[in-house]
């Protein structure tokens, strides 16, 4: 067999092992250590297929970590870890090549290359994964995933550091998409962005999972983010996922820690942010269909 037929026999089961289950990932018994610090030990998690799973806790429990580890950057000490029913620890980068192909990634902090422009960025991942595919049609996917950010496509030639925060925060996403992923990992994506930037960014990822039919991992410290986009909240302390389920379930929990998160200050007034947007929806559909159905 030739190698191309090889990684297209992988990638054809690949697809397979990803439409037979509904979990995207799965994580078991996992520990990460640097020296004498434990990060995590005994961490389970499933990601749902489809969902948008909101990652909290405190600032150094480990969230990136986690991210790093299931993405194969991060070697854990133990554990088992599957993307697509496939298992990726202990794989070559060949061997995971196609799983690796199914995501992309909006590290903290954004991570674009500083010496290459916008479009060149987004093109690194086509040219690593897709070396065949010749420069014109790489400039119009780049040109597609730019505009697919809501960049206009002026941003295309500019380099990071000729945009604002949020133009580089869509610059990551347009990298991260521009594979057509099944699934995005995003890294705090809403953080140092104003409050219209952010709410605008959340109702983007909303609807490209929605149209894309992706599955997001996405790790936030933004409360507006959990309570307006996020399908289910895994709630990272004590070296793992202490509780996962949607924030009324989460608030049906006793831990202090998710009390004093959800139940601070700042949490009653993402709720209060979130009824009142609730409530505006609900008017607005009133006036447009009224009760008895006529116009
Ligand atoms: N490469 C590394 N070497 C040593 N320690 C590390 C390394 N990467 C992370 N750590 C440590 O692991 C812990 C968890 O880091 P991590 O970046 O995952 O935190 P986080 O939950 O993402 O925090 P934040 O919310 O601030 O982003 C921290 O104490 C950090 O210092
Ligand atoms: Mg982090």
């Amino acid at each position: 067999m030739r190698e191309e037929d090889i990684l297209q026999a992988e990638e054809r089961r690949v697809e397979e092992a990803f439409q037979r289950s509904d979990i995207a990932i799965s994580v078991r018994g996992l520990r990460n250590s640097f020296g004498d610090q434990v990060i995590h030990e005994g961490l389970d998690l499933d990601v749902r297929k489809g969902e948008i799973l909101g990652v909290v806790g405190g600032s150094g429990t480990g969230k990136s970590v986690l991210m790093r580890t299931i993405i194969g950057l991060q070697t854990p000490d133990e554990g088992e870890i599957q993307v697509f029913n496939e298992s990726m620890i202990g794989r070559s980068d060949d061997e995971a090549l196609a799983v690796r192909k199914r995501w992309g990634v909006l590290f903290q902090g954004g991570a674009l290359f500083s010496t290459l422009t916008v479009a060149e960025n987004v093109e690194v991942p086509i040219r690593e994964y897709y070396p065949n595919i010749g420069p014109e049609l790489r400039d119009e996917i780049a040109a597609y995933k730019i505009r697919m950010t809501g960049l206009p496509t002026e941003a295309g030639p500019k380099y990071p550091s000729e945009l604002s925060g949020g133009m580089k925060k869509r610059a990551g996403l347009a990298r991260a998409l521009a594979l057509d992923p099944d699934l995005l990992f995003l890294d705090e994506p809403t953080a140092g962005l104003d409050p219209i930037g952010a709410a605008a960014f959340d109702e983007m990822t909303r609807k490209l999972q929605q149209t894309l039919g992706l599955t997001v991992f996405l790790i936030t410290h933004d409360l507006d983010t959990l309570y307006s986009i996020c399908d289910r909240v895994a709630v990272l302390a004590d070296r793992k996922v202490t509780a996962v389920g949607t924030i009324d379930e989460l608030l049906a929990t006793d831990h202090p820690w998710i009390q004093e998160y959800f139940n601070g200050p700042r949490g009653r007034a993402a709720t209060a942010a979130v009824s009142r947007e609730k409530d505006r929806e609900q008017t607005k559909q009133a006036a447009v269909s009224p009760p008895d159905g006529r116009r």
